[in-house]
């Protein structure tokens, strides 16, 4: 299929690109910067949520999902971004929400007009205030009191989130019946949102204290989500909604979970998402030891069939420039790009884009998520080719001298990096779609077998050191000339430098 030898980029479309001068990004903006996608290499843009919504949590908080919201344009301006990625090769995924709705849906106003209402089971209702100790994955209590009705709703995120009733088959139907739609409109594929999240326990158990846990006892992380995440029966929804998405369109699903947990998300017989997201490398030890016991474990894990995929960065993370630091940037870049699977690029990244200081008076999100979400910068121009000059873009900028104008103009800028990695991922099948294996390589380098003859070796430290590896180089890191350069046994590398070699023989 298209997405595994594809490389997936994302959009975070608020932050994108701005054609209208309001210092949002919108869906002509999307359309506008297809020439630079395409140059760059990627085969897919996933879309964050741009539907009709009152922007609680940025689009996330749904209040109709056949709708585009004002702020992005109009579904002319949807059909126009389609036909326009189609026409540069592009696909175009979209995000798919169905954990939850905003308060102010059509449906969600009707479940809580009364008890009696035709709708009331399409979202948790439950007496008591609260029912039971569960926790908001934002933080307070998960349960919302409904003074006019007497009963709690259940929202795994904001109390403007109320979670949908995926047990109930008309919320079922109404659901699918979403995805019908977009298919109709063209779209390649689906990211499926907080797929984990989409049953929670019958009988409201309470959750168990997070063992260790001694911070305060309102947030998350003090319960361990037991009875309100994946629950065994969450294969049954991510089958179902995989039999609507069907063999022809991509499903990517949200789960964080760990690597033997988050495998089962591809159904034991492939029933299930097709690449349901590997977020692991975003937490893992940033040594060589660290990851290379992280890949086996998930190239171990994977069941038969089972395409494997990778994330370094997205909208809810720090950037990967801020956490493993610039110094790291280049090889994190080389590390996502030449494992097995298909990577998902988070807009930005491809500069080595870092984390923008947002001030307290500028801060918009709910959770904190600001700064890795700043425009992004096309140009040094004060409105940094983003929005109009003058115009107060809806984040602040982040790092003034970071722009794809001036990475342009430098053969040597990480722009050009994801370029060439892009264009070598492309040119065989090695590094597409060769079997992975660690090789031993020396304590501070992080060296792997692509295929039947590449080699990737990365210093991930601070220190220059040598890869014990041979081979003919074909890229590194500083793109500073050292392709062509062979390599009998030992390549010195630079601190956080990278290397793809080819050898002439399997034995590498
Ligand atoms: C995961 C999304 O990536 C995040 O941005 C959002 O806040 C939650 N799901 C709730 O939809
Ligand atoms: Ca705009």
């Amino acid at each position: 299929m298209w997405w595994e030898r594809g490389v997936v980029y994302e959009i975070y479309p608020r932050s994108f690109q701005d054609t209208n001068g309001d210092g949002v990004g919108d869906l002509r903006g999307v359309a506008d910067r297809l020439p630079y996608l395409e140059r760059l290499g990627v085969d897919a843009i996933w879309l964050t949520p741009f539907f009709a919504s009152p922007m609680r949590d940025f689009g996330y908080d749904i209040s109709d999902h056949c709708a585009i919201d004002p702020s992005f344009g109009t579904m002319e301006d949807f059909d126009a971004l389609v036909a326009a990625a189609h026409g540069h090769g592009i696909k175009v995924v979209l995000d798919f929400v169905p954990n939850h709705t905003s308060d102010l849906h059509p449906w969600f106003q009707e479940s809580r007009s009364s008890r009696e209402s035709p709708k009331r089971d399409w979202y948790l209702w439950r007496d008591g205030d609260p029912p039971n100790n569960w926790i908001a994955v934002f933080g307070g209590r998960a349960w919302e009191w409904d003074e006019a009705t007497g009963q709690s709703y259940y929202h795994a995120y904001l109390p403007e989130q109320p979670d949908l009733n995926w047990r109930n088959p008309e919320v079922r139907e109404a659901m699918l019946a979403v995805l019908r739609f977009w298919k109709g409109r063209g779209v390649d594929g689906f990211r499926v949102d907080a797929m984990r999240q989409v049953l929670k326990d019958l009988s409201l158990r309470d959750n168990p204290p997070a063992a260790g846990w001694e911070g305060p006892d309102d947030v998350y992380r003090a319960l361990v989500p037991e009875f309100t995440t994946d629950l065994d029966e969450v294969q049954e929804v991510v089958a179902a909604i995989r039999a609507e998405i069907g063999d022809e369109h991509l499903f990517m699903a949200e789960v964080t979970a760990p690597i033997e947990r988050l495998v089962r998300y591809y159904g034991a017989a492939g029933e299930g998402a097709h690449l349901p997201f590997n977020f692991h490398l975003i937490g893992v030890e940033w040594t060589p030891a660290a990851i290379a016991a992280l890949v086996e474990r998930y190239e171990a894990a994977l069941p038969d069939g089972a395409w494997p995929n990778w994330v370094l960065g997205n909208h809810d993370q720090p950037r990967v420039a801020s956490r493993v630091g610039p110094g790291q940037a280049r090889a994190a870049a080389m590390l996502l790009l030449t494992l097995r699977g298909t990577p998902t690029i988070y807009y930005g990244d491809e500069l080595g884009l870092e984390d923008a200081e947002v001030p307290p008076e500028r801060v918009v999100d709910p959770d904190g998520r600001d700064p890795e979400r700043s425009p992004m910068p096309w140009t040094g121009a004060p409105g940094r080719g983003f929005t109009a000059d003058g115009v107060q873009p809806w984040l602040p900028f982040g790092d003034a001298a970071v722009s794809v104008e001036a990475q342009e103009a430098d053969p040597r800028s990480m722009l050009a990096l994801h370029r060439r990695l892009l264009a070598l991922r492309r040119s065989g099948d090695d590094l597409a779609a060769g079997a992975y294996a660690t090789l031993a390589a020396g304590p501070a380098v992080l060296a792997y077998r692509r295929g039947t003859s590449t080699v990737v070796a990365l210093n991930l430290t601070a220190e220059p050191a040598t890869a014990e590896v041979s081979g003919e180089v074909v890229l590194t890191t500083e793109l500073d000339g050292r392709e062509g350069e062979v390599v009998p046994g030992a390549l010195a590398l630079r601190p956080g430098e990278g290397a793809v070699l080819r050898t002439s023989t399997a034995a590498g």
